[in-house]
């Protein structure tokens, strides 16, 4: 197979009302060309050519160093025919020509094959059409009465019969280049909107007698476009549906696949449960029997076997060992490490923070730049003060510490193996293994005390 694929990303998109370019929109985290080129690329085509328009400098700069791409600039918006044909003078006679929407981001690479395979044994065209729910908007496919492909004809164009027509055109097409060439020149811009419609290119070839094969797309899901925000919604839903089937498939528990969202890689052990609303981000690793509670954010993190996360809690560039378990409402931030059965409770916030094994924390308290040795225990209220308003500065707590409620622990500061803290201390200078360390105001009684209410009563 000699395949080169053209992209057409060089819409408006009017109708997303943005000022980011339509294609650069969203579903799963990643911008929907980029799912577009990912199913494209498992072709291994000759070329991948990207149509964009006037101003797709952000798309371009977007994928900058991806260099099996060819940018192709339509100058002005005339139509998917007019834009396909920017494309076609470097397109090889010989190839097949993949033509495929920037704005269909859940296009599968098999169908992908499969229409191309259609063209190669046809040597004709070839389309990729669905069933829809509810086709407005979109190309109706035009048969006759032996099922042949007659034509697309745009919802605009579209005589009331043909409206209600539910077979769609995905917008996917391949041909030979040679032959998309020659159809492209015949095609006029006769049409409700004056443009030259790449659909426009069926119609012709039926007429001279080219073959044209149209295959439908597994679901429509797989072919559904955006062209607004309601539609980027419904994709996304649908992008989120297909990955949580597959997790569930690869073993993953989820507590209700509609409330789960991936944005990124998720890779998981044996017997990981996800609970309600939590979303993944970037590059996330689960070892075994890893456990998540409802609402937790979980971004390029690495959790080992039999972790707990509790609800809540947001997870954001840590490494979290084995069996440890964080929340409910913590937050682990970029440069967290937490050793095997470590204790991360509710409302305790980590950063740049190594924590031994076995190691606590379990009740409102920060840890920013700081080590703290296996099995320390941190009280509720203490707060590592790394930052001077300058500079950020470390605090480093060896193993089996004991530092007490409230401490302020004032860096650069280090506590050596075995020390002690006092409750309410603000420490500033270094605690030796196995020391105490008071740093508070001493505690005066007063007798016979006699509070100002009363003492006004008295007068
Ligand atoms: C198009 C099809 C329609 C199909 C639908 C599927 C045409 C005329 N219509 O309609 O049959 O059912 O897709 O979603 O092809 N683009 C350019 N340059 C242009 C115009 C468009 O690059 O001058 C790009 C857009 O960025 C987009 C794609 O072509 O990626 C489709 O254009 P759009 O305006 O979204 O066409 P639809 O109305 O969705
Ligand atoms: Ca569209």
């Amino acid at each position: 197979m000699n395949v080169e694929i053209v992209v057409l990303a060089a819409g408006e998109g009017t109708r997303m009302r943005s000022d980011v370019p339509k294609v650069l929109h969203e579903i799963g985290g990643k911008p929907m060309l980029a799912h577009v080129l990912d199913a494209a690329r498992v072709l291994q085509p000759t070329a991948i050519r990207v149509v964009v328009g006037a101003g797709g400098e952000a798309v371009r700069l977007c994928f900058a160093g991806q260099l099996d791409l060819v940018w192709v600039e339509q100058a002005q918006r005339l139509g998917t025919g007019h834009a396909t044909l920017q494309a076609m003078p470097a397109v090889a006679e010989a190839a097949t020509t993949l033509v495929l929407c920037g704005d269909a981001p859940l296009i599968e690479s098999d169908t992908l094959a499969r229409c191309v395979a259609e063209s190669e044994r046809s040597s004709g065209l070839a389309l990729v059409t669905a069933d829809a729910p509810d086709p407005a908007g979109l190309g109706r496919i035009v048969r006759d009465g032996r099922g042949q492909v007659q034509a697309i004809v745009e919802e605009r164009d579209a005589t009331p019969a043909q409206q209600r027509i539910t077979e769609i055109n995905s917008g996917i097409m391949a041909a030979p280049a040679k032959l998309l060439k020659r159809l492209l020149a015949a095609i006029g811009s006769n049409n409700a909107q004056g443009e030259h419609y790449l659909t426009d290119a069926v119609g012709v070839a039926a007429k001279d007698g080219v073959p044209v094969v149209a295959l439908k797309a597994g679901s429509y899901a797989e072919v559904a476009g955006v062209n607004d925000r309601a539609q980027l919604a419904a994709a996304e839903r649908l992008h989120q549906r297909g990955r949580a089937a597959a997790f569930m498939h690869e073993g993953l528990t989820l507590l209700d696949p509609a409330r789960f969202d991936v944005r990124g890689d998720l890779r998981f052990g044996r017997d990981c449960s996800v609970d309600v609303n939590v979303v993944f981000e970037g590059e996330v690793t689960l070892g075994a029997g890893v456990r998540i509670g409802p609402n937790c954010l979980i971004r390029n993190a690495t959790l080992e076997d039999g972790c707990r996360v509790e609800a809540n809690t947001v997870v954001d560039g840590a490494h979290i060992g084995a069996n440890a378990s964080v929340g409910p409402f913590a937050r682990l931030r970029p440069g967290t490490e937490l050793g095997a059965d470590v204790r991360i409770g509710n409302f305790v916030e980590t950063k740049q923070a190594r924590i031994g094994a076995g190691a606590k924390a379990n009740h409102l308290a920060y840890l920013g730049d700081a080590a703290v040795g296996a099995g320390s225990n941190i009280g509720a209220g203490a707060i590592t003060c790394n930052y001077d308003g300058a500079a950020k500065h470390e605090t480093r707590i060896g193993d089996r510490a004991f530092i007490g409620t409230n401490a302020t622990l004032v860096a650069p500061l280090e506590i050596g193996d075995d020390a002690y803290v006092g409750a309410g201390s603000t420490v500033t200078s270094r605690v030796g293994p196995g020391d105490l360390a008071v740093g508070r105001a001493k505690q005066r009684n007063i007798k016979g005390w006699t509070p100002p209410a009363r003492r006004k009563r008295q007068r």
